[in-house]
């Protein structure tokens, strides 16, 4: 599916962008942490299509390959500040201690500033997240009023650290899977609902609205419901904010977006799919309780379907089985391992197997998706572009669609209309 959007050029990227982050974990310490040792020359921003990533533009591949970020304008690194909201973590230092991703020597010159990021009392239920105890919690107990708040928290960021423009993207815990109900339909609905405490409202909507009434772009990366919803793409349109969602594709789901189009390209047939991971972090904790992994599980189990195609395919991909598991395993701390069973099938109809065994670490692998989410949503508002941003589906397991199409999954493919959209704005900016 090819997507088309109206480029016009975007506003200078100058002054100071706020990166709010909700849930300041394991993925946003090391995101920060990341950034700080790059913009002090430690170490590159590697895994970054924004700061690493070539874009051709001239007429042959090697005619002209700058830099994604010397073609189209992005805020620069050094001009990032960060904020944001957790229930338990203190600062950054802390939240990046505990995660244990990063080695001491590394956070150790980066310490002061990391413990200078506090992150502001959040809103939080554990109805939604059932396996944390939040400490650091808003007192307004109406969902209105939790709503306020944060739009309250959002203004006094932005005039406090002198931020001209903010992007918030959600980095915290995955919540209780939910189907959409009523009160997701529209934006007066919603807001009846928050008046009237509605239980099918969770706190990562309340961020969402709070972003996009504060005219912030926003992004979820985790896979529950949140900004994917009829009520946040109608406000997003009417705030003329650009949104994305859902679910960071790092791991797994990055290696089947990977290999499916491969079998595809091939025409070999899929019999069926295993996929199992042992995960020690607090998100492996989270994701332990059956009605949180039940978001991720329907996030990642999209993804076979959208690529192979069963329906127009049905000698190869009409009957798959395809299973993920995710058990949570202490010793692993963050470094996950994710292992592969695939059954596929050739000539004649003769099986044969491919087995992957990907030891990979999980929040190395999302930290450079946080920063190209930010610096590509702050660039899509500056250009003025609104609502679902679906050439930002490389970066999500389960992305959105901006029309009545379903989503892309294929990573080629999405590469490919990431960087018609980045040569779009190249060409704009002239
Ligand atoms: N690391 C990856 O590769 C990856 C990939 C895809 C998606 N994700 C998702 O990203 C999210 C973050 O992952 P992580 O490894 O950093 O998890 P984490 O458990 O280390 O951090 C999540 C943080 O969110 C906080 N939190 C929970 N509810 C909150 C609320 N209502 N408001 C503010 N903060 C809240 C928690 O206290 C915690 O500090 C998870 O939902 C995870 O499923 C991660």
């Amino acid at each position: 599916m090819v997507w088309r959007m109206a480029l016009r050029p975007p506003a200078p990227a100058s002054g100071r962008l706020g990166v709010l982050l909700p849930g300041l974990g394991a993925v946003a310490s090391t995101f920060i942490a990341g950034v700080l040792a790059a913009r002090r020359g430690l170490m590159p921003p590697i895994g970054s299509l924004t700061q690493m990533a070539r874009l051709g533009v001239g007429s042959t591949p090697d005619d002209r390959q700058p830099l994604i970020r010397d073609s189209v304008s992005l805020a620069s690194l050094d001009d990032l500040v960060f904020g944001g909201w957790d229930p338990i973590t203190t600062n950054a230092l802390e939240a990046a201690r505990t995660a244990g991703v990063l080695a001491p020597h590394d956070l150790a010159p980066l310490a002061d500033e990391l413990e200078a990021i506090v992150p502001m009392p959040a809103v939080f239920d554990t109805r939604w997240v059932s396996r944390l105890e939040g400490r650091r919690v808003k007192p307004e107990a109406s969902k209105w009023a939790q709503a306020q708040a944060l739009i309250d928290d959002i203004a006094r960021f932005r005039d406090g650290q002198r931020c001209d423009r903010l992007v918030m993207i959600w980095c915290g815990s995955t919540e209780a899977y939910q189907a959409p109900s009523a009160v997701h339909d529209s934006v007066a609905a919603f807001e009846a609902g928050l008046r009237a405490d509605d239980p099918n409202i969770s706190p990562s909507q309340i961020y969402a609205y709070a972003a996009l009434r504060s005219g912030v772009p926003y992004a979820n990366g985790a896979p529950n419901l949140s900004i994917d919803l009829p009520c946040m793409t109608e406000l997003a349109a009417r705030e003329g904010v650009p949104v994305a969602g859902k679910d960071f594709k790092t791991g797994q789901t990055w290696m089947k977006t990977l290999l499916a189009p491969g079998i595809k390209a091939r025409m070999l047939g899929l019999r069926g799919w295993y996929s199992t991971n042992i995960l020690g972090n607090r998100d492996g904790e989270v994701l332990d309780a059956p009605e949180n992994f039940k978001a991720k599980e329907v996030s990642k189990l999209g993804v076979l379907d959208a690529i192979l195609e069963p329906s127009v395919y049905p000698d190869l991909y009409g009957h798959i089985d395809h299973v993920v598991r995710i058990n949570y395993y202490p010793p692993r701390g963050d470094n996950k391992e994710g292992w592969d069973n695939i059954d596929i099938f050739g000539w004649l109809g003769y099986p044969m197997q491919i087995k992957v065994d990907f030891l990979c670490r999980d929040s190395i692998l999302a930290a450079p998706i946080v920063l190209d989410l930010v610096l590509l949503l702050d660039l899509a508002h500056r250009a003025g572009a609104s609502g679902v941003q679906e050439w930002l589906g490389f970066y999500l397991k389960a992305p959105q669609a901006a029309g009545a199409q379903s989503a892309d999954h294929d990573l080629f493919r999405q590469l490919a209309t990431l960087q018609d959209t980045l040569r779009g704005w190249a060409g704009a900016r002239g």
